[in-house]
């Protein structure tokens, strides 16, 4: 007796639960693993893939339907177009029950296959004793991962992720007062002393205060203490003696553990790796995706208990349709921004993009619950009316701070120019760009908690 009706209490919260969690409407199941041919989205014939699940929505599906997601891994560029909820009946797309599926923006990395005996390139080290280990891979990769852990690109001076000295601006290398903008001289002799030819390796550039650009280096040789870049910044703010700089992006920087190079040309990855063991042994990945989710033509969309690994979500506008009333809930973005400079690719890092028009009113955002970890540059551009940002978390962002083509006033890890954004309880530390919080128009920030110690340019900012 006792039994049973424990039993009929948790089934009717379980239906209680149900009718909650999933809003009344109908869902949609994801599984990777489904084998179904004609899957019809139940528990029992799951989708295979997320973007199956979102036509279904597209196409079957009501507002307040959802498709929900079983844990796994899914590498898949999603695209979501012309989704129309409405306010009290969003579509949503998440987790499965209390699941995490990991949306991941890299593919594991094997040598490629030689063409000419059609066996795989083995990894070989450059020589007997070195511990750089290199081989030839099928597609351009532009951040490494080993076991999980990101690499640092082959870089002078040294700095590496691990250990989170890459934030450290105390060890970027000096300017001399003889510097000048597009001429920058080392300060001491450190440069000509490495002794490397330093021509097409990429300058990060802390030259202009809160401003930090990036620049391939010119005129340069090995044992020369200075070298030029094109200066197109429109830099006003440059003084030599609080300016710093580092170089990557070279096969010649490679000299310690962590680091990693990539020869696009020839298709060659190179790594020192984290123990000096070799590659065999262990899971390396590289990312080959800038957005998992394109959403495009959306109103009343809520995404939630996703986790994005080195990679991100674009929601955009365009001139004729809209994007409104989008919710990131509780998702978990790790890395999911890097730049391309290993590809050679100096333009600004792509962001996670949540883009309506604050100038026609439009555009409204809900970011509740969310980790942005790890990101190169800034993670957020932003831009609508009515943007919340609700207990999110921001850490080890942006050790570069190099988020603009030309000299304006700094920015933060948000990149925002929305109207009427609420900050309410968020946690911004150890991100190096200048500013913490650098609201678009009528914010109101409220108990957040901004801090840590990883000073690169400037003390912490709101
Ligand atoms: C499904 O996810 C698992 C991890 O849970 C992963 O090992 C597997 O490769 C994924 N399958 C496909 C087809 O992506
Ligand atoms: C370089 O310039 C700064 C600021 O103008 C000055 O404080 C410093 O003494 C100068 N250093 C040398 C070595 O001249
Ligand atoms: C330096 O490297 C560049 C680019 O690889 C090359 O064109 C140039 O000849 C090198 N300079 C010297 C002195 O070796
Ligand atoms: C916030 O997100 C975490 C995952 O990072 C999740 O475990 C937790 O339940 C969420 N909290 C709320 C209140 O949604
Ligand atoms: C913006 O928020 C205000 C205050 O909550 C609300 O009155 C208004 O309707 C909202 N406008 C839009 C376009 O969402």
């Amino acid at each position: 007796k006792k039994n049973s009706l424990r039993t009929m209490i948790v089934f009717q919260f379980a239906i209680l639960f149900t009718i909650i969690s999933s809003g009344l409407g109908r869902v949609f199941v994801v599984d990777n693993t489904s084998q179904q041919d004609k899957a019809d989205g139940s528990v029992g014939s799951p989708f295979k893939t997320i973007q199956d699940c979102v036509n279904a929505l597209k196409t079957i599906g009501k507002p307040g339907d959802e498709c929900q997601i079983r844990a796994g891994q899914y590498h898949e560029n999603v695209k979501i177009d012309n989704l129309q909820g409405t306010p009290n009946q969003p579509f949503m797309i998440r987790g499965y029950g209390d699941e995490r599926p990991k949306i991941d923006g890299t593919i594991p990395i094997f040598p490629a296959i030689d063409p000419e005996t059609g066996d795989r390139y083995d990894w070989k080290t450059l020589s007997e004793d070195s511990k750089i280990y290199k081989t030839k891979i099928n597609q351009d990769i532009w951040q490494l991962f080993v076991n999980n852990q990101m690499m640092t690109n082959a870089r002078w001076p040294n700095a590496k992720w691990s250990d989170r000295s890459i934030f450290k601006g105390s060890l970027w290398a000096k300017l001399d007062n003889a510097s000048k903008k597009g001429y920058m001289v080392n300060k001491g002799r450190s440069l000509a002393q490495t002794n490397i030819n330093m021509t097409n390796a990429v300058a990060v550039l802390n030259i202009g205060s809160f401003n930090t650009f990036v620049a391939k280096v010119e005129d340069h040789q090995a044992g020369q203490n200075w070298f030029n870049y094109k200066d197109t910044f429109n830099n006003d703010k440059f003084k030599p003696s609080i300016s710093k700089y580092f170089i990557e992006d070279k096969l010649e920087l490679l000299d310690t553990p962590e680091e990693w190079f990539y020869n696009q040309e020839t298709k060659t990855l190179y790594v020192w790796m984290p123990n000096g063991d070799s590659p065999r042994d262990h899971e390396l990945r590289g990312k080959v995706q800038t957005y998992a989710m394109e959403i495009t033509n959306t109103h009343n969309l809520v995404l939630k208990n996703l986790d994005f690994f080195a990679t991100a979500i674009s929601a955009i506008s365009s001139r004729s349709e809209n994007i409104d009333g989008v919710k990131f809930d509780s998702l978990i973005f790790n890395y999911p921004t890097y730049s391309k400079r290993m590809l050679g690719d100096i333009s600004l890092i792509k962001l996670i993009r949540a883009l309506g028009r604050s100038r026609r009113n439009y555009g409204s955002f809900v970011f509740f619950n969310n980790t942005f970890y790890g990101s190169d540059g800034a993670t957020l551009d932003v831009n609508g009316f009515n943007v919340t940002y609700d207990n999110n978390l921001w850490e080890y962002n942006d050790w570069t701070g190099a988020n603009m083509l030309t000299f304006n006033g700094g920015e933060g890890p948000i990149n925002t120019y929305a109207r009427n954004e609420v900050y309410y309880r968020n946690t911004f530390r150890y991100n190096d760009a200048s500013t913490s919080i650098q609201p678009g128009l009528n914010p109101r920030i409220i108990l957040n908690h901004v801090g840590g110690p990883y000073k690169m340019m400037a003390p912490v900012f709101i």
